[in-house]
């Protein structure tokens, strides 16, 4: 393919990100923007004005889906991406899904069957694997430097009680306010199977109590962490952390112990996502005597990967350039999206571990078995399988409550002063 790729985005919240990308990459042409918030569409058509485009804008979604475009990015809710995925691959369009992948285990069998039958590209956006210091993991471990992966952590807290009004807007079905703990995962697991390369075998899901200190914002399973403890294929155990926990800055952290060394990103830097900071990388070698061996500090910096158009990209710790590139590089058929963008089968790897760990916090820590989806023989037991905390999508008898002891309720006043606390764009205090 010589032309350009014709791409639309739905969503122009998180998605004039990619909007952004978009507009400076040589190899895509940004043609519509859907979003039913008119000023957020409003904001996107500007950029595009100062890029020189006009760009088609949609409030509806089957008007948008009618334009002609060869790819989709789906930057809309957290909770929905799945069927919109399933309908583009369908209709022949390549898809770039936001985080999360599916909101269901029947979802993670369509979503793969959909991409499987449509030969069309799915790549999934999990931008917290190209960060600097992710990314650097990345490429060391592949070159054997800590040899084959034990133990991994990975962590992503983010406190956003303050921001909580802006994310939500005091709608009482946010899907922020309606997911559950464990649900919002693939921050902290996706680097850790990026990186070392394997795939979850089992999940163990745990929920911390709820913080009652906080006031109240909506938030139906209340402010709580959730916890998942995988079992990677070749034995090794990881920890993944992340939710409503108190830390400022907040924590992008990682660490993965191999069989001769090891790899960690520093947890006191003075200002993760303060623009320019990026944490230092602790890298320990074992050289040919036991416990003897090298230790290097220092900030990894970019990627040498399209690096005149990602260095313009800081946000996210450096990440936010490379989904969409990548995307686009797997869509024309390249060796760097062939090897980077993230496909369907790691995305449900990544997504279903949030899933089945609740599944194992609702039932008292049970582990539960990770099933490989690229195996068909491994889909019926999942196909029908629609538990969850969203009415509109749980089948019947499948409504789980948004935390472990039964959601929490609050009268519309508190959303409606969440609502007047954005509308006064301030932050919640
Ligand atoms: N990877 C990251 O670093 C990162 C950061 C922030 C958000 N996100 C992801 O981005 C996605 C969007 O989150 P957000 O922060 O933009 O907030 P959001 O989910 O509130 O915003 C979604 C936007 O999509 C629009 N939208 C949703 N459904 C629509 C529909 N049916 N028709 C028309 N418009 C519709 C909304 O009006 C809104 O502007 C989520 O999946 C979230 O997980 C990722």
């Amino acid at each position: 393919m010589n032309q350009k790729v014709k791409i639309g985005v739905f969503g122009a919240y998180r998605g004039m990100t990619m909007i952004n990308v978009l507009l400076r990459h040589p190899d895509a042409e940004l043609v519509a923007i859907c979003d039913k918030y008119v000023p957020a569409l409003q904001k996107a058509e500007n950029a595009a004005k100062e890029a020189g485009l006009n760009i088609a804008l949609y409030e509806n979604f089957e008007d948008f889906f009618r334009h002609d475009m060869d790819a989709v990015v789906l930057a809309n809710y957290a909770n929905e991406h799945a069927p919109f995925a399933v309908r583009l691959l369908k209709s022949g369009r390549h898809v770039l899904s936001e985080v999360l992948p599916c909101e269901t285990m029947a979802q993670a069998v369509e979503l793969i069957e959909a991409a499987e039958s449509s030969g069309k590209v799915y790549a999934y956006a999990e931008n917290y694997c190209y960060m600097w210091h992710t990314f650097e993991m990345r490429a060391r471990y592949e070159r054997g430097d800590i040899g084959q992966v034990m133990y991994a952590e990975g962590e992503y807290v983010h406190d956003c009680s303050a921001i909580w009004p802006s994310i939500t807007y005091g709608e009482k079905d946010h899907w922020r306010n309606n997911l559950y703990p464990t649900f919002y995962c693939t921050h902290s697991i996706g680097p850790m199977l990026t990186i070392t390369g394997r795939r979850p075998v089992q999940v163990t899901g745990f929920v911390t109590q709820r913080n009652e200190t906080v006031r109240p914002l909506g938030i139906k399973s209340g402010e709580c962490a959730g916890i998942e403890i995988l079992t990677l294929d070749n034995g090794a155990i990881c920890k993944s952390v992340h939710g409503h926990l108190k830390r400022e800055p907040g924590s992008v952290n990682y660490e993965i112990y191999g069989t001769k060394g090891s790899m960690e990103s520093e947890r006191f830097m003075p200002g993760y996502a303060k623009e320019g900071q990026q944490p230092e990388l602790q890298v320990y070698r074992e050289g040919e005597k036991l416990c003897i061996g090298k230790t290097e500090r220092y900030v990894p910096g970019l990627q040498l990967i399209a690096a005149e158009m990602a260095q313009k990209f800081t946000t996210h710790g450096g990440s936010d350039f490379y989904p969409t590139h990548f995307f686009i590089e797997r869509i024309l058929g390249r060796p760097d999206g062939e090897k980077y963008s993230i496909d369907v089968y790691s995305a449900v790897d990544m997504g279903i571990c949030g899933i089945l760990a609740y599944r194992s916090a609702l039932n008292g820590n049970q582990p539960m078995r990770v099933p490989n989806l690229r195996n068909r023989e491994e889909r019926d037991a999942w196909r029908n399988d629609n538990f969850c905390t969203n009415p509109a999508v749980a089948g019947k008898g499948q409504l789980l409550p948004c935390y472990p002891g039964g959601s929490l309720e609050y009268p519309d006043s508190v959303y409606e002063e969440v609502r007047n606390i954005w509308l006064s764009g301030k932050n919640a205090e």
